[in-house]
């Protein structure tokens, strides 16, 4: 298969382990529904802050006496699911670098993992990153971000450092040009903190993956959920690039609430929003009423993440400890690019 921003290195180049390391991202206009399953397809564009908290970490190193490709994750073996799902990837990129041999993954959160706090897109991102590395495949930051975006839509934005968009459009995806990528947005002129309040940091019931398909499938509010994100996506922009806080906090917040309500809609409806996120959500709208630009958006869990400017995080993170008991509360800033840490053998 030829890709014009992948391709297989000499085979003298093929590094046997490789480590790299990537950062969560918040989307501030949130992915929430695949037009294709197979090839992670999204209807709508996404747009999204990488954070520099919570980084995976993820070692891949190729082993020919392994009959099938092992994966320890946060010290532990990973459940059939989890398996199952890094299995497919690998089976890409082997059969883009033209190489059988299994690996061994070592893979590390240092935040919670499947709570809505994004560590599936710094996986796949770090996953990509080390396996197309350790594999010999030479792929540009498109081709990386294309590849991520396989493992999970979001990681495709993890591939880049501070804001990132994700185009929807692209039906086939060995064409590079027609493919579905995403590219970093340079223009912003806000300094923006998001602070994360966890209330809790148990594995969700229900994976993103199964409940988007539920919520395409069934929920009626689906068509004007992607009409208003495409809208909220140009506003955005126009908000990131003028440098207006309280515009971005607004449109950031109202796409959030957007994308929950859809799901609710679903039916049966899916609520990831718990009394204690709900609490957060009272807790910002009292910052704002006291004066402050503080606006809330949530993913696929009960945590809430908290947009507004540095200056004001630390107070923002007392306060949402503060208003839910056992909330803990962390700052985060604009973080790197997905990056390998170290690559060895031929
Ligand atoms: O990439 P996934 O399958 O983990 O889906 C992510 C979905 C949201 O986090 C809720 C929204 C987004 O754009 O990141």
């Amino acid at each position: 298969m030829v890709y014009s921003c992948w391709k297989v290195c000499a085979s003298s180049m093929i590094h046997r382990t490789s480590s790299a390391i990537a950062y969560p991202n918040i989307a501030l206009i949130k992915y929430w529904g695949k037009r294709d399953e197979e090839l992670i397809l999204p209807y709508g564009d996404s747009l999204s802050m990488t954070l520099d908290i919570f980084p995976t970490t993820t070692t891949v190193s190729l082993d020919d006496d392994l009959a099938d490709d092992q994966v320890i994750l946060n010290g532990d073996y990973a459940d059939a699911s989890t398996l199952s799902r890094i299995r497919g990837f690998l089976g890409r990129v082997r059969q883009l670098a033209g190489c059988d041999t299994p690996a061994l993954i070592k893979t590390d959160n240092a935040g919670p993992t499947g709570a809505g706090l994004a560590s599936s897109a710094s996986g796949m991102a770090a996953l990509a990153c080390a396996a197309s590395d350790a594999y010999g495949l030479s792929v540009d930051r498109r081709g990386l971000s294309r590849l991520a975006r396989r493992g999970s839509g979001s990681a495709a934005r993890s591939i880049f450092g501070r804001f990132a968009i994700w185009y929807a459009p692209g039906e086939d995806d060995p064409d590079p040009d027609e493919a579905s990528y995403a590219e970093p947005v340079e223009d912003v002129a806000v300094d923006l903190a998001l602070v994360v309040g966890i209330v809790d940091d148990a594995k969700k019931n229900i994976s993103s993956r199964e409940a988007m398909a539920h919520t395409v499938a069934t929920s009626p509010l689906f068509p004007g959920w992607i009409r208003a994100g495409q809208a909220d996506i140009v506003a955005m922009r126009a908000a990131l690039a003028c440098g207006d806080l309280q515009k971005v906090g607004e449109i950031a917040e109202y796409n959030a609430l957007g994308m929950h309500a859809t799901m609710l809609a679903a039916r049966p409806g899916i609520r990831y929003l718990s009394a204690a996120s709900l609490g957060l959500l009272d807790c910002v709208a009292q910052l704002r009423h006291e004066g402050m630009c503080a606006y809330a958006t949530i993913d696929a869990g009960p945590n809430v993440k908290v947009l507004c400017c540095f200056e004001d995080a630390d107070r923002v993170a007392e306060a949402l400890c503060e208003a839910v008991v056992g909330t803990r509360s962390v700052i985060a800033r604009p973080g790197p690019e997905a990056h390998l840490v170290s690559h060895h053998g031929g």
